[in-house]
Protein backbone atom coordinates (compact mmCIF):
# COMPACT_ATOMS: atom_id res chain seq x y z
CA UNK A 1 0.00 0.00 0.00
CA UNK A 2 1.24 3.37 -0.62
CA UNK A 3 2.33 5.84 1.82
CA UNK A 4 0.07 8.34 0.53
CA UNK A 5 -3.11 6.45 1.34
CA UNK A 6 -2.29 6.11 4.68
CA UNK A 7 -4.31 8.03 7.49
CA UNK A 8 -1.78 10.81 8.72
CA UNK A 9 -0.57 10.16 12.30
CA UNK A 10 -3.36 11.59 14.37
CA UNK A 11 -4.37 13.43 17.59
CA UNK A 12 -2.96 11.27 20.76
CA UNK A 13 0.44 11.36 18.44
CA UNK A 14 3.20 12.57 20.49
CA UNK A 15 4.50 13.59 16.87
CA UNK A 16 1.56 14.87 15.46
CA UNK A 17 2.09 14.74 11.63
CA UNK A 18 4.59 12.67 10.89
CA UNK A 19 3.29 9.69 9.20
CA UNK A 20 3.75 6.12 10.71
CA UNK A 21 4.70 3.51 8.05
CA UNK A 22 2.39 0.10 8.11
CA UNK A 23 2.75 -2.42 10.59
CA UNK A 24 5.23 -5.03 8.35
CA UNK A 25 5.16 -7.89 10.75
CA UNK A 26 1.84 -9.48 12.21
CA UNK A 27 1.93 -11.63 15.20
CA UNK A 28 -0.41 -13.43 15.56
CA UNK A 29 -0.11 -15.04 19.34
CA UNK A 30 -3.08 -17.77 18.81
CA UNK A 31 -2.99 -18.87 21.96
CA UNK A 32 -1.59 -19.19 25.58
CA UNK A 33 -2.24 -23.12 25.62
CA UNK A 34 0.81 -24.70 25.90
CA UNK A 35 2.19 -28.36 26.70
CA UNK A 36 5.33 -26.87 27.80
CA UNK A 37 6.02 -25.12 30.95
CA UNK A 38 9.40 -22.92 30.37
CA UNK A 39 10.81 -21.31 33.44
CA UNK A 40 12.00 -18.45 30.67
CA UNK A 41 8.38 -18.36 28.83
CA UNK A 42 7.88 -14.71 27.69
CA UNK A 43 4.40 -14.58 27.90
CA UNK A 44 2.84 -13.02 30.65
CA UNK A 45 2.58 -14.62 34.18
CA UNK A 46 -1.12 -13.68 34.71
CA UNK A 47 -2.25 -15.23 31.15
CA UNK A 48 -4.92 -17.33 32.59
CA UNK A 49 -6.84 -14.41 33.81
CA UNK A 50 -6.73 -13.10 30.38
CA UNK A 51 -9.90 -14.08 28.01
CA UNK A 52 -11.38 -16.65 25.61
CA UNK A 53 -9.18 -16.76 22.25
CA UNK A 54 -10.03 -15.39 19.19
CA UNK A 55 -12.52 -17.82 17.21
CA UNK A 56 -11.23 -18.92 13.12
CA UNK A 57 -13.46 -16.22 11.85
CA UNK A 58 -12.17 -13.26 14.27
CA UNK A 59 -8.17 -14.70 13.30
CA UNK A 60 -9.47 -14.62 9.31
CA UNK A 61 -10.83 -11.02 9.58
CA UNK A 62 -7.51 -9.87 11.58
CA UNK A 63 -5.01 -11.53 8.96
CA UNK A 64 -7.22 -9.30 6.09
CA UNK A 65 -7.02 -6.42 7.62
CA UNK A 66 -3.40 -6.24 8.65
CA UNK A 67 -2.67 -7.16 4.86
CA UNK A 68 -4.75 -4.59 3.72
CA UNK A 69 -2.85 -2.55 5.84
CA UNK A 70 0.51 -3.91 4.58
CA UNK A 71 1.74 -6.34 6.97
CA UNK A 72 3.60 -9.13 5.20
CA UNK A 73 5.20 -11.09 7.84
CA UNK A 74 2.90 -13.13 9.67
CA UNK A 75 4.53 -15.30 13.04
CA UNK A 76 2.12 -18.04 14.30
CA UNK A 77 3.10 -18.37 17.92
CA UNK A 78 1.24 -18.91 21.64
CA UNK A 79 1.65 -20.61 23.83
CA UNK A 80 1.65 -23.45 21.28
CA UNK A 81 0.32 -22.29 18.19
CA UNK A 82 -0.71 -26.39 17.00
CA UNK A 83 -3.02 -26.16 20.26
CA UNK A 84 -5.02 -24.50 17.59
CA UNK A 85 -7.28 -27.01 15.61
CA UNK A 86 -7.82 -24.55 13.19
CA UNK A 87 -4.49 -23.66 11.89
CA UNK A 88 -4.35 -25.58 9.23
CA UNK A 89 -7.29 -22.95 7.73
CA UNK A 90 -5.47 -19.98 9.13
CA UNK A 91 -2.42 -20.69 7.22
CA UNK A 92 -4.58 -21.00 4.09
CA UNK A 93 -5.85 -18.12 4.36
CA UNK A 94 -2.82 -16.23 5.25
CA UNK A 95 -1.13 -17.56 2.33
CA UNK A 96 -4.22 -16.51 0.05
CA UNK A 97 -4.00 -13.09 1.35
CA UNK A 98 -0.04 -13.52 0.44
CA UNK A 99 1.66 -12.94 3.23
CA UNK A 100 4.92 -15.28 4.58
CA UNK A 101 4.45 -17.28 7.34
CA UNK A 102 6.94 -18.97 10.25
CA UNK A 103 5.04 -20.91 12.41
CA UNK A 104 7.33 -20.90 15.80
CA UNK A 105 6.85 -23.79 17.65
CA UNK A 106 8.01 -26.12 20.19
CA UNK A 107 6.99 -29.16 17.71
CA UNK A 108 4.39 -30.95 19.97
CA UNK A 109 1.25 -31.98 18.40
CA UNK A 110 2.92 -31.86 15.04
CA UNK A 111 2.45 -35.22 13.38
CA UNK A 112 3.80 -36.12 9.65
CA UNK A 113 0.00 -35.82 8.48
CA UNK A 114 -0.20 -32.40 10.22
CA UNK A 115 3.30 -30.99 8.47
CA UNK A 116 1.74 -32.61 5.33
CA UNK A 117 -1.23 -30.57 5.42
CA UNK A 118 0.50 -27.58 6.85
CA UNK A 119 2.80 -27.89 4.05
CA UNK A 120 -0.44 -28.24 1.50
CA UNK A 121 -1.87 -24.84 2.73
CA UNK A 122 1.35 -22.68 2.09
CA UNK A 123 3.46 -22.74 5.56
CA UNK A 124 6.63 -20.85 4.61
CA UNK A 125 8.89 -21.94 7.78
CA UNK A 126 9.28 -23.48 10.49
CA UNK A 127 11.21 -22.23 14.03
CA UNK A 128 11.67 -25.40 16.25
CA UNK A 129 12.38 -24.52 20.04
CA UNK A 130 15.23 -27.21 21.67
CA UNK A 131 15.75 -26.09 25.41
CA UNK A 132 19.34 -28.04 25.74
CA UNK A 133 21.35 -30.48 24.26
CA UNK A 134 20.66 -32.62 27.05
CA UNK A 135 17.87 -35.14 27.45
CA UNK A 136 17.66 -34.27 31.20
CA UNK A 137 17.93 -30.53 31.09
CA UNK A 138 15.56 -30.30 28.21
CA UNK A 139 13.24 -31.82 30.05
CA UNK A 140 13.65 -30.59 33.17
CA UNK A 141 13.43 -26.72 32.16
CA UNK A 142 10.08 -27.39 30.33
CA UNK A 143 8.91 -29.64 32.81
CA UNK A 144 8.47 -32.24 30.58
CA UNK A 145 9.26 -34.98 28.63
CA UNK A 146 9.59 -33.65 25.04
CA UNK A 147 13.47 -34.46 23.90
CA UNK A 148 12.90 -37.50 21.64
CA UNK A 149 9.72 -35.73 20.53
CA UNK A 150 11.54 -32.78 19.54
CA UNK A 151 14.03 -34.88 17.75
CA UNK A 152 11.51 -36.85 16.01
CA UNK A 153 9.96 -33.59 15.11
CA UNK A 154 13.15 -32.21 13.64
CA UNK A 155 13.81 -35.21 10.77
CA UNK A 156 9.56 -34.79 9.87
CA UNK A 157 10.65 -30.88 9.19
CA UNK A 158 13.25 -31.62 6.91
CA UNK A 159 11.56 -34.75 5.58
CA UNK A 160 9.21 -32.44 4.42
CA UNK A 161 11.45 -29.96 2.97
CA UNK A 162 11.65 -27.22 5.04
CA UNK A 163 15.10 -25.54 6.09
CA UNK A 164 15.87 -26.71 9.83
CA UNK A 165 15.61 -23.29 11.74
CA UNK A 166 16.18 -24.36 15.42
CA UNK A 167 16.18 -22.15 18.10
CA UNK A 168 17.62 -22.39 21.75
CA UNK A 169 16.92 -19.93 24.94
CA UNK A 170 20.21 -19.57 26.57
CA UNK A 171 20.91 -18.64 30.74
CA UNK A 172 23.56 -20.04 32.50
CA UNK A 173 22.07 -23.98 33.06
CA UNK A 174 22.91 -23.94 29.10
CA UNK A 175 25.33 -21.58 28.18
CA UNK A 176 28.05 -24.30 28.56
CA UNK A 177 26.41 -26.76 26.54
CA UNK A 178 26.85 -23.88 24.01
CA UNK A 179 29.05 -26.55 21.91
CA UNK A 180 27.15 -29.65 22.44
CA UNK A 181 23.84 -27.41 20.94
CA UNK A 182 25.63 -26.25 17.85
CA UNK A 183 26.77 -30.08 17.25
CA UNK A 184 22.80 -31.51 17.82
CA UNK A 185 21.75 -28.51 15.07
CA UNK A 186 24.21 -29.54 12.46
CA UNK A 187 23.69 -33.21 13.03
CA UNK A 188 20.27 -32.50 12.66
CA UNK A 189 21.03 -30.69 9.60
CA UNK A 190 19.71 -27.16 10.40
CA UNK A 191 20.48 -24.12 8.21
CA UNK A 192 19.89 -21.56 11.07
CA UNK A 193 20.53 -21.60 14.95
CA UNK A 194 19.55 -18.97 16.99
CA UNK A 195 20.76 -18.99 19.94
CA UNK A 196 19.12 -16.35 22.07
CA UNK A 197 20.15 -15.62 25.60
CA UNK A 198 17.14 -15.07 27.74
CA UNK A 199 15.84 -11.66 28.01
CA UNK A 200 13.68 -11.09 31.49
CA UNK A 201 10.58 -10.61 30.54
CA UNK A 202 7.28 -12.74 31.81
CA UNK A 203 8.35 -16.06 33.34
CA UNK A 204 12.20 -15.53 32.92
CA UNK A 205 11.35 -12.26 34.60
CA UNK A 206 10.52 -14.18 38.08
CA UNK A 207 13.03 -16.63 37.37
CA UNK A 208 15.48 -13.88 36.67
CA UNK A 209 18.53 -14.77 39.46
CA UNK A 210 17.95 -18.21 38.62
CA UNK A 211 18.43 -17.91 35.19
CA UNK A 212 21.05 -15.16 34.87
CA UNK A 213 24.48 -15.92 33.82
CA UNK A 214 27.55 -14.16 34.55
CA UNK A 215 29.92 -12.48 31.98
CA UNK A 216 33.14 -15.01 31.83
CA UNK A 217 29.89 -17.61 30.38
CA UNK A 218 28.78 -15.29 28.26
CA UNK A 219 32.61 -14.71 26.84
CA UNK A 220 33.34 -18.48 27.10
CA UNK A 221 29.89 -19.38 25.30
CA UNK A 222 30.59 -16.29 22.20
CA UNK A 223 34.11 -17.66 21.32
CA UNK A 224 32.95 -21.27 21.09
CA UNK A 225 30.07 -20.17 18.75
CA UNK A 226 33.03 -17.45 17.06
CA UNK A 227 35.19 -20.50 16.76
CA UNK A 228 32.27 -23.02 15.08
CA UNK A 229 31.44 -19.79 12.71
CA UNK A 230 34.89 -20.28 11.42
CA UNK A 231 34.84 -23.55 11.10
CA UNK A 232 31.11 -24.42 9.28
CA UNK A 233 30.76 -20.97 7.00
CA UNK A 234 28.43 -20.95 5.28
CA UNK A 235 26.70 -24.73 6.06
CA UNK A 236 24.75 -23.04 8.87
CA UNK A 237 23.94 -19.71 10.10
CA UNK A 238 24.32 -18.86 13.91
CA UNK A 239 22.53 -16.13 15.55
CA UNK A 240 24.30 -15.26 19.17
CA UNK A 241 21.91 -12.46 20.83
CA UNK A 242 23.43 -11.15 24.05
CA UNK A 243 21.33 -10.49 27.12
CA UNK A 244 20.64 -6.81 27.11
CA UNK A 245 22.12 -6.40 31.26
CA UNK A 246 25.32 -7.00 29.75
CA UNK A 247 25.27 -4.63 27.35
CA UNK A 248 26.06 -1.24 28.21
CA UNK A 249 23.29 0.52 25.08
CA UNK A 250 19.40 -0.67 24.78
CA UNK A 251 18.31 -2.43 22.15
CA UNK A 252 16.10 -0.55 19.43
CA UNK A 253 13.27 -2.86 20.69
CA UNK A 254 10.73 -4.14 18.58
CA UNK A 255 12.69 -1.57 15.89
CA UNK A 256 10.91 1.09 17.44
CA UNK A 257 7.53 1.47 19.51
CA UNK A 258 4.85 1.43 16.50
CA UNK A 259 6.89 1.51 13.70
CA UNK A 260 7.41 -2.41 12.70
CA UNK A 261 5.48 -5.04 15.18
CA UNK A 262 2.12 -5.58 15.64
CA UNK A 263 1.24 -8.52 17.89
CA UNK A 264 -2.65 -9.59 18.59
CA UNK A 265 -2.65 -11.58 22.04
CA UNK A 266 -5.01 -14.51 22.16
CA UNK A 267 -8.16 -12.42 23.60
CA UNK A 268 -7.58 -9.82 20.38
CA UNK A 269 -5.76 -7.44 22.42
CA UNK A 270 -3.18 -5.71 20.10
CA UNK A 271 0.52 -5.12 21.52
CA UNK A 272 3.22 -2.70 20.24
CA UNK A 273 5.67 -5.28 21.69
CA UNK A 274 4.83 -8.33 23.32
CA UNK A 275 5.27 -7.49 27.04
CA UNK A 276 3.05 -4.18 26.32
CA UNK A 277 0.25 -5.81 28.85
CA UNK A 278 2.62 -4.91 31.96
CA UNK A 279 3.07 -1.46 31.45
CA UNK A 280 0.47 0.97 33.63
CA UNK A 281 -1.85 3.27 32.32
CA UNK A 282 -1.46 1.64 28.51
CA UNK A 283 -5.08 1.01 27.48
CA UNK A 284 -4.79 -1.64 25.07
CA UNK A 285 -7.07 -1.61 21.79
CA UNK A 286 -8.81 -4.81 20.94
CA UNK A 287 -9.09 -6.13 17.55
CA UNK A 288 -12.94 -7.34 18.46
CA UNK A 289 -13.69 -3.18 19.22
CA UNK A 290 -11.41 -1.02 17.29
CA UNK A 291 -10.76 -1.45 13.03
CA UNK A 292 -7.24 -2.50 12.87
CA UNK A 293 -6.09 0.42 10.84
CA UNK A 294 -7.54 2.70 13.98
CA UNK A 295 -5.38 0.35 16.15
CA UNK A 296 -2.17 1.12 14.28
CA UNK A 297 -2.43 4.88 13.17
CA UNK A 298 -4.69 6.14 16.30
CA UNK A 299 -5.09 4.26 19.30
CA UNK A 300 -3.03 5.93 22.46
CA UNK A 301 -1.31 2.94 23.08
CA UNK A 302 0.26 2.55 19.86
CA UNK A 303 1.20 6.34 19.92
CA UNK A 304 2.45 6.62 23.21
CA UNK A 305 6.32 5.77 22.77
CA UNK A 306 5.62 6.48 18.68
CA UNK A 307 8.69 8.73 17.75
CA UNK A 308 11.24 10.46 20.22
CA UNK A 309 9.22 13.56 21.52
CA UNK A 310 8.01 11.40 24.85
CA UNK A 311 11.92 10.68 25.71
CA UNK A 312 12.44 12.43 28.96
CA UNK A 313 16.14 13.95 30.16
CA UNK A 314 19.32 12.66 29.04
CA UNK A 315 17.21 10.29 26.49
CA UNK A 316 16.12 13.66 24.92
CA UNK A 317 19.26 15.57 24.16
CA UNK A 318 21.21 11.72 23.48
CA UNK A 319 22.72 11.16 20.04
CA UNK A 320 22.03 8.01 20.05
CA UNK A 321 17.82 8.29 20.04
CA UNK A 322 16.81 7.99 17.12
CA UNK A 323 19.64 4.77 16.34
CA UNK A 324 17.95 3.09 20.10
CA UNK A 325 14.31 4.77 19.75
CA UNK A 326 14.79 5.01 23.42
CA UNK A 327 15.11 1.43 23.90
CA UNK A 328 12.84 -1.07 25.99
CA UNK A 329 9.70 0.57 27.62
CA UNK A 330 9.27 -2.64 29.33
CA UNK A 331 12.13 -2.65 30.45
CA UNK A 332 12.72 0.53 31.78
CA UNK A 333 9.06 0.04 33.84
CA UNK A 334 10.62 -3.44 35.15
CA UNK A 335 13.76 -2.04 36.70
CA UNK A 336 12.90 1.64 37.81
CA UNK A 337 8.79 1.90 37.98
CA UNK A 338 8.72 4.40 35.17
CA UNK A 339 7.72 3.04 32.37
CA UNK A 340 8.79 6.56 30.48
CA UNK A 341 12.48 6.22 31.94
CA UNK A 342 15.85 5.56 30.41
CA UNK A 343 16.29 2.32 29.63
CA UNK A 344 18.26 1.46 32.80
CA UNK A 345 20.50 -1.06 30.39
CA UNK A 346 22.21 2.17 29.06
CA UNK A 347 24.86 3.38 30.99
CA UNK A 348 24.04 6.35 30.78
CA UNK A 349 20.99 6.02 32.89
CA UNK A 350 21.02 6.68 36.68
CA UNK A 351 19.71 3.64 36.84
CA UNK A 352 21.85 1.80 35.66
CA UNK A 353 23.29 0.16 38.99
CA UNK A 354 20.09 -1.51 38.89
CA UNK A 355 20.50 -3.91 35.86
CA UNK A 356 24.47 -4.62 37.95
CA UNK A 357 22.99 -5.01 41.09
CA UNK A 358 20.30 -8.15 39.43
CA UNK A 359 23.64 -9.37 37.43
CA UNK A 360 25.91 -9.62 40.72
CA UNK A 361 22.53 -10.89 42.75
CA UNK A 362 22.34 -13.77 39.85
CA UNK A 363 25.89 -14.33 40.67
CA UNK A 364 25.74 -14.77 43.76
CA UNK A 365 22.68 -17.11 43.94
CA UNK A 366 24.66 -19.41 41.42
CA UNK A 367 27.75 -19.31 43.73
CA UNK A 368 25.40 -20.04 46.89
CA UNK A 369 23.85 -22.80 45.27
CA UNK A 370 26.87 -24.41 44.25
CA UNK A 371 27.81 -27.84 45.79
CA UNK A 372 24.06 -28.25 46.04
CA UNK A 373 21.77 -29.86 43.31
CA UNK A 374 23.00 -29.91 39.54
CA UNK A 375 21.77 -28.20 36.61
CA UNK A 376 19.11 -25.62 36.96
CA UNK A 377 17.30 -27.74 40.01
CA UNK A 378 19.41 -25.37 43.22
CA UNK A 379 16.97 -22.06 42.54
CA UNK A 380 13.24 -22.99 42.91
CA UNK A 381 12.47 -22.17 39.45
CA UNK A 382 8.74 -21.10 38.98
CA UNK A 383 7.54 -22.96 35.96
CA UNK A 384 4.96 -21.62 33.60
CA UNK A 385 1.45 -23.25 34.27
CA UNK A 386 -1.60 -23.08 34.62
CA UNK A 387 -1.83 -23.39 38.02
CA UNK A 388 0.78 -21.09 38.79
CA UNK A 389 -0.49 -18.71 36.40
CA UNK A 390 -3.85 -18.67 38.30
CA UNK A 391 -2.01 -17.92 41.62
CA UNK A 392 -0.07 -15.36 40.32
CA UNK A 393 -3.67 -13.54 38.71
CA UNK A 394 -5.17 -12.91 42.17
CA UNK A 395 -4.99 -9.28 42.95
FE1 LIG B 1 7.99 -3.89 25.56
FE2 LIG B 1 10.57 -3.75 24.85
S1 LIG B 1 9.41 -5.52 25.41
S2 LIG B 1 9.08 -2.18 24.74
Amino acid sequence: MPLSNMPSNAAGSPEAGVRPGPPLWLLAELTYRCPLHCAFCSNPVDYARHGAELGTAQWLDVLAQARALGAVQLGLSGGEPLMRKDLEAIVADARRLGFYINLITSGVGLTDERLGALREAGLDHIQLSFQDSTRELNDFLSSTRTFELKHRVARMIKAHGYPMVMNCVLHRHNLPHVGAIIEMALEMGAEYLELANTQYYGWAWRNRLALMPDAAQLREAEAVVERYRRRIGSRCRILFVVPDYFETRPKKCMNGWGTTFLGVAPDGTALPCHAARMLPGLSLPNVADMPLRDIWFDSEAFNRYRGTAWMKGACQSCDEKEADAGGCRCQAWQLTGDADATDPVCERSDDHDRVRAIVAQGRLAAVLSQGRVQRGREAPLLFRTDANSLRLSKP
